[in-house]
């Protein structure tokens, strides 16, 4: 895979794409770390770590993510990126940080000035993903800040689709992403939670 990248026209604010890195020694949190232990050859498609803000969601996911090998795209999100166009667009930046060419073929079709072809940009991603070696995660932290219903399909149907060496990996406070969640698990009744619902720590 080659090809095109995230042109720097498009707005792209690179510290997003960056796994934060701790500031201070950290104290352990040997129960979740533990929910969090995983085969890596048998990667879940989904986690999620929910907790009130502040609770420190985003440093348990970097610590499990540093405790595991796989290849790790991670996405801060914001506000903005509940428009589908910027979601997408960061979401392949995210990916090129770690495989370069994934995602040529969904810029080129988001780089129109009509409604970006979803499902085409997403059945295009998910090709690119399968033909990765490895495990992959794609972290998206903070998905309570993504208010449309536009992006939430995107993620449900790359979740659908997934390649089996694919993990999604969500910190989410709130809970207004638990409409979401909760319609995830009707479609998808394997789904399981490693804790009560909603979990602080979940897997499917
Ligand atoms: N295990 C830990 N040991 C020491 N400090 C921690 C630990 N986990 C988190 N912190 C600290 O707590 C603060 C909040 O952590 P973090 O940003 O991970 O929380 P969060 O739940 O992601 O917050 P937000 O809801 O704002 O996204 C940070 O200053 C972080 O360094
Ligand atoms: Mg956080």
């Amino acid at each position: 895979m080659a090809g095109r990248t995230v042109a720097p026209e498009a707005g792209l604010l690179g510290t997003k794409l960056h796994v934060p890195l701790p500031r201070r020694e950290l104290v352990p949190r040997p129960r979740l770390t533990e929910l969090l232990r995983v085969d890596e050859s048998r990667m879940p498609r989904l986690v999620v770590v929910s907790a009130p803000a502040g609770f420190g969601k985003t440093t348990l996911m970097t610590q499990w993510l540093a405790s595991n090998s796989c290849r790790v795209a991670w996405l801060s999100l914001d506000p903005m990126d509940s428009d589908l166009r910027r979601f997408l667009t960061h979401l392949v930046a995210a990916l090129q940080t770690q495989a370069i060419g994934v995602g040529a073929e969904a810029l080129a079709l988001l780089d129109t000035d009509r409604a970006p072809p979803t499902q085409s940009i997403l059945v295009s991603l998910i090709n690119n993903l399968d033909q990765l070696p490895g495990s992959t995660v794609l972290a998206l932290d903070d998905y309570h800040v993504v208010e449309a219903l536009e992006v939430h399909e995107a993620l449900t149907y790359l979740l659908d689709h997934l390649p089996p060496r694919v993990t999604i990996a969500i910190s989410v406070t709130g809970s207004s992403w638990i409409i979401w969640w909760r319609r995830y698990c009707v479609a998808n009744p394997t789904t399981s939670a490693a804790s009560s619902s909603p979990p602080p720590c979940c897997m499917s």
